[in-house]
């Protein structure tokens, strides 16, 4: 008999529950419940599709032969695309560099390869999306974790983050509009944390693949464009504005003084360079996304913007289940009084009822508190059965 092949310790740390999720769900499948999927982010699951001047810039290059290897760093017309759309509409006024990714999440890991050594610190949000502890997992580097504030609407507090710095953190995450929260921080907080990274000398990824996913008239602010003293890594991708998760298609812009960038950059470029380039086909759609009709846009917002009600609505009177309202992006974070932990309560809705969620400490939480992350992209009538059913479970445990 070989023996079972040992598997490096790296490894161990990394999860990614809301695929986690998933083994329960097959189980439940196999028992032979219907099951409500609302645990993944994705809009084109749940009827959503991609616009067809982005499918068609696509099927153009590859018909055209577009298939060739491109530069490493991206299309000079795609990263153009994505340097103006910075200027002119994020506000961010001299972006260094743009980078070409596959999906949000390879510059995401490449920054991150280069950028910390083994036990050093990265600040992360909690709850927060959870790519981020696993390539820090991955990198046997630090994620270290500071809290949103439930109380104030989910925004981080630029005390508690300036109290974890040590001399090891190297960089802090901010991810706006928030998964699995769907808060969008308010400027006022996204200045004081810049002023704890510059008084650091922290690199600030900015997570902003949500930023036109706004369902009330918040003032969404791109961070970078607040101060151009701090080292600004701003995220995108085609993946949730676009309506395009699979088409695997994600951008990194730098900004922020050159001097302090330009080891980064030059590391990033040879990391970048080792894996060839993003896919080149889907690069085309880049500029069509960027710069053709944006109609769809408010459109899915609307969409969103009624499911997002009728969930606020349905959990308003549920005992156990309290909400604050999400402002971004699809996903709900209602918190969960129902005296058993969140894992148990997920585990259990799939199992009895079918209805799929994420249980919150796969976010990370504040300690002894439960929450479940529900996507409230399918359409009202499964929101509706859903929320019925969760009233079921709920109604069965409180009595
Ligand atoms: C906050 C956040 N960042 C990044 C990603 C991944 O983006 P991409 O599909 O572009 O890799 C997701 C996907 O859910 C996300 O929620």
């Amino acid at each position: 008999m070989p023996s079972p092949i040992r598997t490096a310790k790296r490894v161990d740390g990394v999860s990614y529950a809301v695929r986690d999720v998933v083994l329960t769900a097959r189980k439940a499948a196999e028992a032979g419940k219907d099951l409500i999927f609302m645990n993944i982010g994705d809009p084109c699951q749940f009827g959503f599709r991609t616009p067809p001047h982005i499918v068609e810039a696509i099927a153009r290059a590859l018909r055209d032969n577009q298939t060739f290897y491109a530069p490493s760093e991206g299309t000079p017309e795609a990263i153009e695309a994505i340097r103006r759309d910075a200027v002119e509409r994020k506000g961010i006024r001299d972006p260094l560099a743009v980078f070409v990714g596959h999906g949000a999440s390879e510059p995401i890991e490449l920054l991150l390869t280069a950028l910390v050594e083994p036990g050093e610190g990265v600040l992360v949000p909690s709850p927060g999306y959870p790519l981020y502890s696993a390539i820090l997992g991955k990198l046997e580097a630090r994620a270290q974790a500071y809290h949103l504030d439930e109380e104030r609407g989910w925004a981080p507090d630029p005390d508690e983050i300036e109290a974890l710095v040590d001399a090891g953190t190297r960089a802090l995450v901010l991810i706006n509009p928030n998964n699995p929260t769907g808060s969008v921080a308010p400027r006022a907080v996204l200045e004081r944390v810049l002023d704890v990274a510059a008084r650091h000398g922290l690199v600030v990824l900015s997570d902003e693949i949500y930023d036109r996913m706004l369902l009330d008239e918040v003032d969404f602010v791109s961070t970078a464009s607040l101060r151009d003293d701090v080292v600004v890594a701003t995220f995108g991708g085609l993946s949730k504005v676009w309506l395009g998760p699979g088409l695997r298609l994600g951008w990194a812009i730098f900004s922020g003084p050159e001097v302090a960038a330009k080891p980064l950059l030059d590391a990033m470029g040879r990391l970048l360079r080792a894996r060839l380039c993003a896919s080149h086909p889907v690069q085309h759609a880049v500029p069509a996304a960027l710069e053709g009709p944006q109609e769809h846009i408010a459109e899915t917002n609307r969409i969103l913007r009624r499911r997002r009600d009728l969930l606020v609505e349905r959990l308003r009177d549920l005992p156990g289940w309290s909400l604050t309202p999400p402002q971004g992006a699809f996903y709900a974070f209602p918190r969960l009084d129902l005296g058993r932990p969140d894992a148990e309560v997920v585990r259990e809705l799939i199992l009895e009822q079918g209805v799929v969620l994420v249980h919150g400490s796969g976010f990370g939480q504040r300690a002894g508190t439960q929450h479940a992350r529900m996507v409230f992209l399918p359409p009202e009538d499964v929101l509706e059965e859903a929320l019925r059913r969760i009233r079921a479970y709920t109604e069965a445990r409180l009595g």
